[in-house]
């Protein structure tokens, strides 16, 4: 237990802290993984079943993690410690909130690289260097940046330092601020870019490629993807939304949060790939370039197409924004934990997390460069070729995301009591009914079949 005197802190409001849930859960998943993952698995199918997640799974997980969050009152290991003890559950339940921890420590050192590239695009916009580059040169661009270690860990740094910037300040002074300018700034750029690209000719055809299903193109990789997808776009399994639920105060209304929340971050990422399809079909380019979707892809469209200085800036600033209101939540729990868990202050805890993060984002760094070549688990056939990198996000995204939301929500389903849960949920007996059907069976037979069968394939 911690020594210090601090009441545990919580957010201003209830609009404070759906910004800054909302903030968390708009991020690079939405505007760089969505639009590239559509991509590279053919579209609409993709975006079908990623719906149908982020319906049965995402949603039934999004509020089981902010009730036990705010029933806890703690860092997302102290509250599973506490709640699986008075319930007088195996104390092994505390594993799920120190696998969260682990999770976002993971995922941080890696997002702290892309949110780097972000910054990077920001420069080459404003300095106009996407003007005038042809398909060879804008691949130059992107290969130039990621071959330069230096280079990387430079933008790493810039952004790892503006993410500790934000964290010091605490839950109201910098968690909630950043929320508040950011996000809707964000909404803004992304609509003037949504109203852009309505204008362009493959407004329609790119509009079709995101909606029109073609089922013929699902297969268990897709499918594994979109689940995998959901739980890292609405920042679940890793105690994020744990720890900002135990932020959260009694009148909050947890489902119909969970539910604005949801739509906003799924039209926000609709809205990504409504902005970016049509750009690229416009200009004869290929929407199935993988990561470099964004990087490549649409820097070319801006070099082109008249406007394109402009529309370039606003592009790479909206999408800092976005990777900026995520990574502080993916700080946040890490946070939380030292400084309940050790003597340092916020600031100390802030800093050391910050620290320990950017040091293995250097592994990542070097992924792109020097240690391209290196395959740690090359031995297995599904790890064959993976960089450390690749391995970082498949280990988080595909595995550990999943896992601990499964266990997560079996926990809620099938070891609480009906009563309690009804109770924090506050739902009319209906709705309560569905949700807890739904939670107990839908979502962990969902998750775990899912995942079966993607590891399998
Ligand atoms: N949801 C964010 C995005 O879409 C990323 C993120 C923030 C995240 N916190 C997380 C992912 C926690 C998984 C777990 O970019």
């Amino acid at each position: 237990m911690s020594q210090k005197s601090h009441t545990h802190a919580q957010w201003s409001s209830r609009v404070a802290f759906l910004l800054a849930a909302v903030g968390s859960s708009v991020g690079l998943g939405n505007i760089w993984k969505f639009p590239y993952m559509t991509g590279e698995s053919g579209g609409g199918a993709f975006v079908l079943v990623y719906l149908i997640c982020i319906a049965l799974i995402g949603l039934p997980i999004l509020m089981s993690e902010w009730m036990l969050g705010r029933l806890g009152q703690k860092n997302p290991m102290s509250t599973m410690q506490q709640i699986s003890g008075r319930l007088k559950r195996s104390p092994a339940w505390a594993l799920v909130g120190l696998a969260g921890i682990l999770g976002a420590y993971l995922i941080l050192s890696f997002y702290s690289v892309i949110g780097g590239w972000a910054l990077a695009y920001v420069k080459y916009a404003v300095t106009n260097t996407f003007g005038g580059l042809d398909n060879d040169s804008v691949g130059g661009l992107f290969g130039g940046l990621l071959e330069s270690p230096t280079a990387l860990l430079g933008w790493h740094s810039v952004f790892m330092i503006m993410t500790v910037g934000v964290v010091i300040g605490g839950v109201a002074g910098g968690l909630e601020r950043a929320a508040k300018t950011l996000m809707p700034a964000l909404g803004i750029l992304l609509l003037v870019m949504v109203l852009y690209a309505a204008t362009t000719p493959g407004f329609a055809e790119g509009a079709s490629y995101l909606l029109m299903p073609d089922l013929s193109k699902l297969t268990g990789e897709t499918v594994l993807a979109a689940l995998g997808h959901a739980f890292f776009t609405l920042s679940l399994g890793m105690g994020i939304m744990m720890a900002y639920g135990s932020y959260l105060s009694d009148d909050v209304n947890i489902g119909r949060t969970a539910v604005t929340v949801a739509i906003m971050d799924t039209v926000i990422a609709l809205m990504a790939g409504l902005a970016i399809f049509p750009i690229v079909f416009s200009n004869g380019l290929d929407a199935g370039a993988g990561p470099g979707l964004i990087f490549q892809t649409l820097p070319l469209a801006f070099g082109q197409m008249s406007g394109g200085w402009f529309f370039g800036i606003l592009f790479f600033v909206l999408l800092v924004f976005a990777a900026w209101t995520s990574s502080i939540s993916l700080l946040e729990p890490i946070v939380e934990w030292l400084e309940e868990k050790s003597p340092l202050s916020r600031t100390g805890a802030t800093i050391a997390a910050g620290l320990a993060t950017w040091a293995l984002g250097i592994a990542t760094v070097l992924s792109f460069n020097l240690w391209s070549g290196v395959h740690p688990l090359g031995v297995f056939a599904m790890f064959e070729g993976k960089t450390i990198f690749d391995l970082l996000d498949y280990l988080t995204s595909k595995i550990m995301l999943p896992l601990t939301g499964l266990a997560t929500i079996i926990f809620v389903g099938w070891y609480m009591q009906r009563d309690e849960l009804r109770t924090q949920l506050n739902m009319s007996s209906g709705a309560f009914s569905v949700w807890y059907a739904i939670s107990r069976f839908i979502t962990p037979i969902g998750v775990a079949a899912v995942f079966i069968f993607g590891l399998l394939h």
